[in-house]
């Protein structure tokens, strides 16, 4: 069985991405800083876990020499610290450019290796369609993932002649367990009125597009961004 790593995978789109790669046929190996919720994922999904920091590159490579072979990195761990650009701490900025961005370098040095030695593979970055769609307030969090996106088609330019495609998805407005309280109350039903499709998604409808581009119909696909969002970052919705 090929084995697919995904890190983030204790809760939310990475939870979800782990679920539906292990349907694919997949072996998850599932990688988060909360060991448990690893843990409990790899044992909904037949998989197997590990407590993992991807902003601490010692401790990626140490969790990478656990397993033997990788096909499909998704690279889903991410964190997000919303201010003003006046109002940002060094600490906070710092903290999700290191999750965000130099989490996804150190994954891919880690587990490139062993995506070549299986003579290709996938990988997939989550990006956001802040990277796209600008807000104010969202602090470091849009140009960390306007980030994975240049990361993305860098990786797809070094890494294509080993066959290992680099795609990124951009999710739109989704509940998972990191943001479920922007979507309480009316706030649910606000939020989904902006949106074309006239709802805001799931973690399955990301997992869904993930599997896509794990797989083999996706395999003349690379250095692409695709938007997972209803229909939001192609403008405003029509009322
Ligand atoms: N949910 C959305 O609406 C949305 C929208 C756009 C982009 N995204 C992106 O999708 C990804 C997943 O988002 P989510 O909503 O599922 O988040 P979440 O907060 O629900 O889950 C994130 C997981 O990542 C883990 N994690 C955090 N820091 C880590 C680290 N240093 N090392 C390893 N694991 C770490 C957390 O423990 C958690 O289990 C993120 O990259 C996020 O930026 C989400």
């Amino acid at each position: 069985m090929p084995t697919a790593v995904v890190t983030g995978a204790g809760r939310g789109l990475g939870r979800a991405t782990a679920e539906r790669l292990a349907r694919d046929g997949f072996t998850v190996a599932c990688l988060d800083l909360d060991g448990a919720s690893a843990a409990a994922t790899a044992e909904a999904v037949g998989g197997v876990g590990f407590a993992c920091d991807v902003t601490d590159r010692d401790s990626v490579l140490a969790v990478a020499a656990q397993i033997p072979e990788c096909h499909a990195l998704v690279n889903n761990a991410g964190i997000w610290r919303f201010e003003s650009i006046l109002d940002m701490g060094p600490e906070a900025a710092q903290a999700v450019i290191d999750v965000n961005v130099l989490g996804i370098v150190w994954c891919a040095q880690a587990f490139v290796p062993k995506l070549r030695a299986a003579g290709g593979g996938s990988i997939v970055n989550l990006s956001s369609g802040a990277a796209h769609t600008h807000s104010p307030g969202l602090g470091m969090y849009p140009a960390t993932k306007t980030a994975v996106e240049s990361l993305t088609k860098t990786m797809a330019l070094e890494l294509g002649p080993d066959g290992i495609r680099a795609n990124a998805i951009g999710p739109g407005l989704i509940v998972s367990d990191g943001t479920a309280a922007n979507y309480e109350g009316e706030k649910g039903a606000k939020r989904a009125a902006g949106v074309p499709l006239r709802r805001v998604g799931a973690p399955a409808d990301i997992a869904d597009v993930v599997s896509f581009l794990c797989g083999d119909d996706s395999r003349y696909v690379s250095g692409q961004v695709i938007y997972v969002d209803g229909g939001l970052t192609a403008g405003a919705a029509a009322r």
